[in-house]
């Protein structure tokens, strides 16, 4: 079943992402796709009720499961609190909160010990691709967490390719790009963890996605869905992607 992941980053009220879930929650679609939202924290309680179809998740968690850590929220509060995946590293935690690799692979153990879901998101930035150090900083990305993790899958992982350069400026990666960069990635996971784990693992392309582009996207066989910022804030673009998504 391909995947549409909503990352509504620091967006929406209780009151709109209610909203936004009373209007896509009875599309047809659903159940043809594996469709998970990433809300703000203050609108898990609001959402989880009507939340049958859809998967929530949240934007971020702690790596310890419990303790004094001010401001952080754990795994099984998470899971708690009804989730079921969370974005582990994205480019805006690594830019605004410091997130580096050894913490993303403290962070998606926790994820696994409750049983969790972790996406983990890699990609490049704009001065890297230039200068052709691209693929090398997505093995480190990569490499670093999986060694980490001592080469072994402790449950589901889904992996996101986010290229920083494609995220909110409105050109997205080709398809082609895309592809090259989940089948480095399916390398990576069957070097440092078998193939099994290799054919396992989901991946996920993110970056100035839209209805537009779905489709080709989805006819990358290395691509397993999406994970999409701005374009799911309006739910009538997010119904428009799931469509494309489940038709293709
Ligand atoms: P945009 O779709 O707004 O480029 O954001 C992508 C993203 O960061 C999803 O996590």
């Amino acid at each position: 079943m391909p995947i549409l992941a909503a990352n509504w980053k620091m967006y929406k009220t209780i009151g709109e992402a209610k909203a936004w879930l009373d209007a896509v929650a009875g599309a047809p679609g659903l159940g043809q796709a594996e469709v998970i939202v990433f809300p703000p924290l203050t609108a898990l309680a609001a959402l989880r009720p009507k939340a049958t179809r859809i998967a929530l998740g949240a934007q971020d968690v702690g790596w310890a499961d419990a303790g004094a850590f001010t401001g952080m929220v754990s795994a099984p509060q998470l899971r708690d609190a009804g989730c079921g995946f969370a974005l582990v590293a994205h480019s805006e935690r690594r830019r605004y909160a410091c997130e580096d690799d050894p913490a993303a692979a403290r962070k998606i153990a926790a994820l696994w010990g409750a049983g969790l879901t972790p996406v983990y998101c890699v990609g490049e930035d704009a001065a890297e691709r230039a200068s052709g150090q691209g693929e090398a900083r997505l093995k480190q990305q990569l490499d670093t967490v999986l060694d980490a993790l001592s080469g072994e899958l402790g449950g589901r992982l889904l992996i996101a390719y986010e290229p920083l350069w494609a995220i909110g400026s409105g050109r997205p990666a080709t398809p082609g790009e895309a592809s090259q960069a989940a089948e480095l990635i399916r390398e990576r996971v069957r070097l440092c963890c078998g193939q099994a784990a290799a054919h396992e693992v989901g991946v996920l392309y993110g970056g100035s996605t839209s209805p537009a582009t779905v489709r080709g996207f989805m006819d990358e066989p290395q691509i397993d869905g999406l994970l999409v910022g701005s374009a799911s804030l309006d739910p009538r673009s997010f119904l428009a992607m799931l469509e494309v998504m489940v038709d293709a």
